[in-house]
């Protein structure tokens, strides 16, 4: 079974005798509830590193006081027996009072310009990339990997780390990997859990509406606004509430001008209480 660290120490122990033996280390940031989405991050991680450290951590400064932080499903051994499987090393599993000694209200936070953090999720969640941003580099701060693995599933969020490494000058390789779904497209999600059966048969519709968006652009079409608002009102006719559907520029998520060829699409849209992601890349 995969062992099991709690404590600052031993962590710090652990990856100080790796490194002594020249070996490099790659790091895959969690919140636990693992699915084939995180446990492809191990793989690519197993791929480049020599020692692979994953972290499950749900990370209360990044929920907001109405979101699910209290119900977020917390699967700690079949975790580990996924992560044994996958051939992890360690599971670096701290507690709240570990992460955050001097309580979450005197932490220290980083935040991310907020070009990249106001717009998007960071519009409809106030605060949550500062908490994901401050425990990420304190978790790249603790673990000291030589490559962090992050999945595109979260694209604002990908952007918002490679910002703080470069900005903060942390010597830390950011690796991406690609978005994982179900077979029928639905992007995997611990919260995809939270649908009911009837929720669940529309869900993969995001999907659905990303492609048709492609679609527009591919065949030569860049009105943008035009394709966001026709594509929230259909998800709306579904069952949806939309929050956003937006076409970025993929580099810096500023709103693309008709040049711009490398883009990607976003969503964000609740199915009841359960608020979805998903987002496609496209290349024009
Ligand atoms: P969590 O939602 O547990 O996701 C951990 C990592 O798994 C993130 O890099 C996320 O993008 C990736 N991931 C989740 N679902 C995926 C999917 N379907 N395909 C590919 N990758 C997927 O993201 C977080 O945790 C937290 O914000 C964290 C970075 C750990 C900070 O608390």
């Amino acid at each position: 079974m995969i062992k099991t660290i709690e404590a600052i120490n031993e962590l710090r122990e652990t990856v100080q005798a790796w490194h002594n033996q020249g070996l490099k280390v790659g790091f895959v940031p969690t919140m636990g509830n693992l699915h084939a989405g995180h446990l492809q991050l191990v793989d690519k991680a197993k791929q480049i590193a020599d020692k692979v450290i994953v972290s499950i951590f749900v990370n209360p400064l990044q929920f907001g006081v109405n979101e699910d932080f209290g119900r977020y499903p917390r699967t700690f051994d079949a975790d580990c027996e996924k992560l044994t499987q996958h051939g992890a090393d360690v599971v670096f599993f701290p507690s709240v009072d570990t992460m955050y000694p001097n309580g979450m209200a005197k932490q220290t936070i980083v935040e991310v310009p907020e070009e990249l953090t106001n717009l998007l999720c960071g519009a409809s969640r106030p605060g949550h990339f500062a908490g994901v941003a401050t425990v990420v580099t304190k978790l790249l701060n603790l673990v000291q990997p030589d490559y962090a693995i992050f999945g595109e599933k979260d694209y604002q969020q990908l952007l918002v780390i490679k910002r703080l490494v470069a900005d903060l000058c942390l010597p830390i390789e950011i690796v991406a990997a690609p978005i994982c779904r179900e077979p029928d497209q639905l992007a995997m999600s611990s919260r995809n859990q939270y649908l009911t059966p009837e929720q669940r048969q529309i869900a993969p519709q995001l999907f659905v509406c990303l492609q048709w968006i492609a679609q527009q652009l591919q065949e030569g079409s860049r009105d943008f606004e035009r394709w966001s608002v026709e594509a929230q009102r259909q998800l709306n006719a579904l069952g949806f509430k939309s929050d956003y559907v937006e076409i970025r520029r993929a580099a810096d998520l500023q709103v693309p001008t008709e040049n711009d060829k490398e883009l990607v699409i976003l969503v964000a849209a609740f199915l009841g209480q359960t608020r979805l992601i998903d987002n496609m890349q496209l290349s024009l």
